[in-house]
């Protein structure tokens, strides 16, 4: 039996930087303006290590120590919070801003865990130590001596519950403690070895998070749902054109928000999956939609409950 797997088996939808509707994407997502400026000039630090050299050289020129500490830092973030908050969206995503911004091509290579490693024992194991063979072999290529690198690599680790899970909890099966300690030294094998590769992961479960993972983490960003603004400016646009008024949207943002006996509003994907093709569907194919209407269908949608820790 091979041991080396189909790279199309291993990863989903690779994509590669820049790329324009990666840039469209990543500007249509709203209320993490924060988050990504964040995001990108981390990537750009880890991934393109002549950028940070160049600046401390004109500012702090005896700051050598500080620069360091920054260079040697496990390449890892984690984007953890609520279901369908942008966490997947600007993961696949901000590989463009970084690619403009250092001026170099980035690739992504996606992996899910959702689906996967849940069944012969040793899967998952295998399935993260591929991904990260894979992602350093690709990062020694990319890989200069003068630090100015050719390119970067983002390994992503989406839908990482399973993996991202305490090897204290109790109820953890011994295979999936192999698959944290394959995740841990993946990261350390890209960190000693300086390569542009920088690995982002995904988790909705950020209490349950490993604590050797949190402690390598270069940052943890935080994802959590649309307030009112933010619910305001997902939808404004799309129900200005459908000739709703300023008034009836914001009555629709309303009773999107949290309401009495219900502490948590719509996530962003429940205004974007859920209430536009619902209200789309009320009306078509004979109708046109209406205020009234789709205030109606907003009423009758729950969102998606929050996520609860207890229940995996
Ligand atoms: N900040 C945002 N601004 C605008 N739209 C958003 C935002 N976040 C999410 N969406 C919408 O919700 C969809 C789902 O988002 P995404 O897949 O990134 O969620 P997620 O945080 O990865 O959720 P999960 O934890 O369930 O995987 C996006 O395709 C987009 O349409
Ligand atoms: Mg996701």
């Amino acid at each position: 039996m091979s041991t080396t797997p189909q790279l199309s088996q291993l990863f989903e939808r690779g994509m590669s930087y820049p790329d324009f509707e990666a840039q469209e994407r990543l500007s249509r997502l709203v209320g993490l303006d924060g988050h990504i400026s964040r995001l990108s000039k981390m990537l750009g630090m880890l991934i393109n290590s002549s950028g940070l050299e160049s600046w401390a050289n004109k500012h702090h020129p005896d700051a050598t120590q500080i620069v360091n500490m920054i260079l040697r830092r496990p390449p890892l973030i984690v984007l953890a919070g609520d279901v369908g908050s942008g966490k997947s969206e600007l993961a696949e995503t901000i590989g463009d801003a970084v690619a403009r911004q250092e001026d170099i091509d980035i690739s992504l290579l996606p992996l899910s865990l959702s689906s996967r490693g849940q069944g012969r024992v040793g899967e998952m194991t295998q399935l993260v130590s591929n991904a990260f063979d894979h992602a350093v072999s690709e990062a020694q290529k990319l890989k200069t001596e003068s630090g100015v690198s050719r390119g970067g690599i983002i390994l992503l680790i989406d839908e990482a519950d399973a993996l991202a899970q305490s090897r204290e909890a109790a109820q953890m099966h011994h295979e999936d403690r192999a698959g944290v300690n394959a995740f841990i030294r993946g990261i350390d094998r890209i960190a000693n070895a300086k390569l542009p590769a920088v690995v982002i992961m995904c988790t909705n479960r950020i209490n349950a998070l490993d604590p050797a993972i949190k402690r390598r983490a270069a940052d943890i960003l935080e994802f959590s749902r649309p307030n009112d603004d933010q619910r305001l400016a997902v939808l404004s646009e799309p129900l200005t054109q459908l000739g709703l008024s300023s008034t009836q949207i914001l009555d629709i943002v309303k009773v999107t928000g949290p309401t009495l006996g219900r502490e948590y509003g719509f996530t962003f994907s429940d205004l974007t999956q859920r209430l536009m093709p619902a209200i789309v569907l009320d009306a078509y194919p004979d109708r046109a939609i209406t205020a009234e209407g789709a205030l109606e269908i907003a009423r009758d949608i729950v969102p998606t409950p929050p996520f609860q820790e207890q229940t995996a």
